[in-house]
């Protein structure tokens, strides 16, 4: 009962039309045509306990229509079954303490498996006091210990569209006088079953005769290559070359995704198998199994989950038939809204980069400037720097350390400025372009600790671009517009004797960009005396850049603000409360600015799973639906501008569109309340308002005569700034995003 009353208070809503039928009308490289299946593993288990209720419901109120739900069958001493995912329930309940010290060891299939089986206890002892966990540990452990384990019964009684029922211990269960086949056989008769399948060959042929097979098909599950099947004691590997034999007791094949699209050991995506069209060609499914957002497949996805599931069902050669997940609404979107053709949309929300797609290339390089242009970004963004010699080029700090080599050569240069930052570092204004220019630029993640680098073959290409170079190129490609990012302007003139807001204005000057307006540009500063330098040119949009979290805008401050700006831009948290990973509340810093007609651009976006929240589901595209059509902001800042594109342009961003699907997007706050009140994360202090006083900075100092000033004695020694780990943190990076590498690297 208590159960009923939480889960109602998870408000899922779209903004957008209910589901409908979900037909598409692209044609598809399926075997018969149809759009592929979503089959969630465990509901949504990527969220909650695998099926659980809660991943059962959300499952059915996050997905495509047609969906199918799929459970791995375990059985209990009295033959009941049961959905989990492999044979103990050590990790996914509390077996543990509810029944100390009843280990045991058997063996499975030709091996030793030690833990809690369910096979050893009986329903009544596994309904009474056992409850479900997560037993993935980069996944919230919030929802422990308050539901109970689910019978196949519970699952189907959500009706799902479809339901999929997976035997995954035939041999071994019959071992222990179990019979999964009469149970099979049993439930057929109350339940709709729409796939039966198995890793056994000997299960499968059992029940060869004794299904439906216009209601039921017989699907055969590959298991990792060099594993046995227990019937033929084969290993899969062997059985995959002999597909017509699967085709006489089969019509389907559920294979691992690494069988159709290999992924080597560096992690690059090789040429896709003939697996698909093989099959296809006996006649067979094929159902792919392995996807989550929350394992990063391969390089070249740039961690966007839609990106992977399009590979498989949006290539030119074939479609898989379904996708078995653990986030189905993130299949979901890929398949229903992604292919969908697009449709140009008048308003949409500013795609800005962040140092060009700096997800994919080094930071400011040619090349990251090239990707966003290709990927669709409307503003090309640089942050602005000098060099020694009064060059100004584009990098995202005046600190060379994070996105250079210059650690290998420049070492002596090293300073401390506590004006620019806490850490040493050795600074542009310090090295000549000449000797900027002998530097490689180095593609390093803004979230080093998660683990999650960044292409690794990327890592030292491109070159640095110039201020002037930058506008060219912006020229050349046409983009909507640029947005110059100004820092340091004080600190420059005082002690350097560099006047970058000349330099800004010049190379603007000398481009034409003051003389036209068909491209925007927009200054950005996080003071408000370096804006008011460009307040001669009025086509110029200022920006002004509040990086400290903020929860509200006082009138007062929007009126100061109003002098100097006509756009902000904000970190994240400083629109979307996250506490513990789970968002908590939407501030009104929208709204207040809006009413004060300054436009808000919101960042840095970023595709890596540690950074976004659990109420988006680990999917990038579900953080961009919130914050475009959650909040209402009027541009995003992205690492990853092909992932924004591919949102924006998608009908489903178009809010009078017919879609098939609707982004799902929850309401603040709504996620954590269903969580067990003693596991969730203590409260924190809201962020103060933003005050008037805090808005306007000083007026720029005079420029001073550089050769008067006494050199900077070099820093003793050097450390590595840990640049863009505050935005990360805003979301919680999770340390045991560490461990899913680790799991990665195991080939999982
Ligand atoms: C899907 O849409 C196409 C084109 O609109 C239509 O011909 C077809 O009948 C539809 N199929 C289903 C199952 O609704
Ligand atoms: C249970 O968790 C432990 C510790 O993380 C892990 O080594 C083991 O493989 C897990 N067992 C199963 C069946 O997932
Ligand atoms: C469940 O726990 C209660 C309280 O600890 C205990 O009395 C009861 O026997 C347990 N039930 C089973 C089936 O173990
Ligand atoms: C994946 O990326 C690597 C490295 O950039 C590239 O060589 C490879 O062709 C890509 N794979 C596919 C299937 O596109
Ligand atoms: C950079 O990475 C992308 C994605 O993996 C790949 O397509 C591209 O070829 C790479 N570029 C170079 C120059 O290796
Ligand atoms: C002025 O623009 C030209 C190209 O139009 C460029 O070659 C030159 O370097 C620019 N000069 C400055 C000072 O920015
Ligand atoms: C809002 O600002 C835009 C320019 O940014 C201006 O054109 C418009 O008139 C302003 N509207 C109001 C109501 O102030
Ligand atoms: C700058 O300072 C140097 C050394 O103090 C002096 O010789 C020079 O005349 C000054 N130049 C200007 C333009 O003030």
């Amino acid at each position: 009962m208590i159960r009923c009353l939480l889960f109602a208070s998870l408000l899922i809503h779209s903004t957008l039309a209910q589901k409908s039928s979900g037909n598409t009308s692209k044609t598809w490289l399926t075997l018969n045509g149809d759009q592929p299946l979503v089959i969630a593993r465990g509901g949504f288990s990527g969220l909650f306990p695998e099926s659980s209720q809660f991943a059962n419901q959300i499952a059915d109120s996050t997905s495509l229509s047609g969906w199918v739900l799929f459970c791995n069958l375990q059985l209990s001493k009295d033959g009941l079954g049961i959905c989990q995912t492999g044979s103990t329930l050590d990790n996914s309940t509390n077996i543990a303490l509810v029944f100390p010290k009843a280990q045991k060891t058997y063996n499975v299939n030709g091996e030793d498996v030690s833990g809690w089986f369910t096979l050893d206890y009986t329903s009544d002892q596994l309904y009474s006091n056992v409850t479900v966990n997560q037993n993935i540990y980069s996944r919230p452990s919030v929802f422990d210990g308050q539901l109970p384990l689910a019978t196949v019964e519970d699952a189907t009684g959500i009706k799902p569209p479809k339901f999929w029922l997976n035997v995954q211990y035939d041999t071994f269960y019959t071992q222990h006088k179990l019979s999964p086949a009469l149970y099979v056989q049993k439930a057929m008769r109350l339940m709709g079953i729409n796939y039966l399948s198995s890793p056994e060959i000997g299960f499968l042929k059992t029940m060869q005769g004794k299904v439906n097979k216009a209601r039921t098909k017989l699907i055969f599950q590959f298991l990792n290559a060099d594993l046995v099947e227990p019937t033929t004691k084969q290993k899969y590997s062997l059985l995959l070359k002999d597909l017509s034999s699967i085709k006489s007791f089969a019509s389907g094949i559920l294979v691992p995704k690494e069988y159709i699209w290999p992924v080597n050991k560096d992690g690059y995506l090789e040429a896709a198998t003939s697996l698909v069209a093989d099959a296809h060609k006996a006649g067979l499914e094929v159902y792919a199994s392995g996807f989550a957002n929350d394992y990063p497949a391969s390089y070249n996805y740039s961690y966007d989950p839609t990106t992977e599931y399009l590979q498989f069902v949006d290539n030119s050669e074939f479609s898989v038939d379904g996708v078995l997940t653990d986030f189905p609404p993130t299949a979901s979107e890929a398949i229903a809204t992604f292919l969908q053709s697009f449709c140009p949309f008048a308003g949409k929300p500013l795609i800005i980069s962040s140092n060009g797609a700096s997800g994919v290339y080094a930071g400011c390089t040619d090349l990251a400037y090239q990707q966003a242009v290709d990927d669709g970004a409307d503003i090309i963004d640089c942050s602005v720097q000098m060099s020694k010699d009064g060059v100004a080029f584009c990098l995202n700090s005046a600190d060379l350390m994070g996105d250079t080599t210059v650690m290998t050569s420049f070492m002596s240069r090293s300073t401390m400025i506590p004006e620019i930052q806490p850490n040493s570092g050795i600074f542009s204004f310090d090295l000549t372009w000449s000797e900027i220019q002998t530097l490689k630029p180095q593609l390093v993640s803004p979230i080093p600790d998660s683990g999650l680098q960044r292409n690794p073959a990327n890592k030292s290409k491109g070159k640095f671009m110039t201020l002037s170079e930058f506008l060219e190129f912006a020229k050349a490609k046409a983009v909507t517009g640029v947005l110059i990012n100004i820092e340091n302007a004080p600190y420059l003139a005082s002690k350097k004797g560099l006047t970058i807001t000349d330099a800004v204005a010049k190379a603007l000057s000398n481009a034409t960009f003051d003389k036209q307006s068909t491209q925007q540009v927009m200054i950005q500063s996080d003071d408000t005396s370096v804006l008011s330098k460009f307040k001669d040119v009025p086509t110029y949009k200022r920006v002004l850049s509040i990086k400290e979290t903020i929860s509200d805008v006082p009138k007062q401050t929007l009126e100061e603000i109003k002098k100097y700006a006509d756009a902000v831009t904000v970190p994240k948290p400083s629109l979307v409360v996250v506490s513990g990973s789970f968002t908590t509340a939407f501030t009104s810093v929208v709204e207040n600015m809006h009413a004060a007609n300054i436009s808000v651009y919101v960042g840095v976006l970023r595709n890596e799973f540690v950074t976004i929240a659990f109420d988006f589901f680990s999917d990038p595209t579900v953080a961009l639906a919130t914050y475009v059509q959650g909040i209402g902001v009027d541009g995003i800042i992205t690492d990853y501008p092909a992932t924004a594109n591919a949102y924006m342009r998608s009908p489903c961003f178009d809010l009078q569109a017919d879609v098939p699907y609707a982004i799902p997007l929850t309401e603040p706050g709504s996620l954590l309340s269903l969580g067990t009140a003693e596991l969730l994360p203590p409260a924190e202090a809201p962020a103060p308002p933003l005050i008037a006083a805090d808005v306007v900075d000083p007026p720029l100092p005079q420029v001073s005569n550089v050769s008067a000033i006494a050199p900077l004695a070099p820093a003793p020694t050097a450390t590595r700034p840990s640049s863009g780990l505050a935005n990360a943190a805003n979301v919680g990076v999770s340390l045991v995003a560490i461990m899913v590498l680790s799991l990665l690297s195991m080939g999982y």
